[in-house]
């Protein structure tokens, strides 16, 4: 298999699929008995003693289930634990331990100690720690699996949150099927060792490889776990800002079109013009209608469903910047309900 710089992959499957024994060759705490492991063009099985030491502080950082902290250590220390391993510059530690306590939102318990935090907390010191080694690849075996569900699925959308700025490759791990699909970018389904499916969330609901895959993922509420982005038509009509109202006119008969999104040179989405409104009208002053609802490529359809009617008027799925990705209807939602 091969895993994309910056995606979120995730590998799914049941206790003793061998999930752990894959993602532990990732870093060589498994030697693979053959085969090879390829990091950025280098095979990380021909690594000498000093090339594994640098690979493992440097390139890939691990989150453990058990969080594997250390009791007597308050939080501070155990973020740092790595850096301090390395013999890393003590300003430098402090920098990198601040900014990783940060960016995981446990500022404020630098002095507490592990016993005194919740669980959801712990896992974070685990991440904060990973961090705090900058990795370009963050492996993570089954970091949630021992938090309760409302924790979990706060310390799931923070993950997707903090993907979106930190720019990780990170290789998951769980045996939720749930869980697998709203964070995969892709997944590996695994069975007895042996991936029986690779793709896309969409990919193993539209072509499921086996019986196996379709009773994997009968359970899972796919409202909850696919995103606009998975379920989004392309656009197919749309207009500038900067066009006249002849074009328009034509436009919009031609293609028949009720409504038509409006995108300035950038593509961001201004509004949208009305069919029965542009027919009438004379001049574009003020024909523009502002967007009452817009989507981003994140939320779920759960989210989604509620702004649908049966009128099938298309709900726009847009950018962090505004622009216009995709387009979302009724019969979009109801074709992956089925
Ligand atoms: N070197 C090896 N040779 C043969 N079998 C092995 C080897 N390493 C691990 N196994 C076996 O492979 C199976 C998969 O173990 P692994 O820990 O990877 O599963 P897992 O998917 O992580 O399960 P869990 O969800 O319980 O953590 C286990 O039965 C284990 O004993
Ligand atoms: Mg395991």
């Amino acid at each position: 298999m091969s895993i994309e710089e910056g995606e979120l992959f995730v590998i799914v499957g049941l206790s003793g699929s061998g999930k752990s024994t894959l993602i532990r060759c990732l870093n060589r705490l498994n030697v693979p008995t053959f085969g090879e492991v390829v990091v950025d063009g280098e095979n990380i099985l021909d690594y000498n003693e000093e090339e594994l030491r640098d690979y493992r502080r440097k390139k890939v950082a691990m989150v453990f289930q058990s969080f594997a902290l250390l009791s007597h250590r308050n939080i501070t220390d155990n973020v740092g634990l790595g850096l301090e391993i390395q013999g890393l510059d003590e300003t430098e530690q402090q920098v990198r331990i601040e900014e990783s306590i940060k960016t995981v939102g446990l500022d404020g318990w630098e002095t507490s100690f592990p016993h005194e935090l919740s669980g959801g907390m712990r896992q974070r010191v685990g991440l904060a720690r990973a961090l705090a080694n900058q990795p370009d690849i963050l492996l993570m075996d089954e970091p949630y699996s021992a938090l309760d569900p409302l924790i979990r699925r706060d310390m799931q959308d923070e993950l997707l949150g903090l993907e979106d700025y930190i720019s990780k490759t990170i290789v998951f791990i769980t045996h939720d099927m749930n869980e697998a699909f709203k964070l995969g970018d892709r997944i590996a389904l695994l069975k007895d060792g042996e991936v029986v499916q690779i793709g896309d969330p969409m990919s193993f609901f539209d072509n499921p490889a086996n019986d196996y895959v379709i009773d994997f993922i009968r359970d899972v509420d796919k409202t909850k776990v696919l995103t606009a982005a998975q379920v989004m038509r392309k656009v197919k009509y749309k207009v500038k800002e900067d066009i006249s109202l002849v074009d328009l006119k034509s436009y919009m008969s031609e293609n028949e079109l009720e409504f038509v999104y409006v995108v300035d040179d950038q593509n961001k989405l201004q509004g949208f013009y009305l069919a029965e409104e542009v027919d009438q009208a004379s001049s574009l002053k003020g024909l523009v209608r502002p967007i009452e609802k817009s989507f981003f490529r994140r939320n779920f359809v759960q989210e989604i469903i509620s702004m649908v009617d049966e009128s099938d008027i298309d709900i726009p799925i847009v950018d962090v910047n505004g622009r216009l990705r995709g387009l979302i209807n009724g019969s979009d939602i109801l074709k992956i309900m089925k």
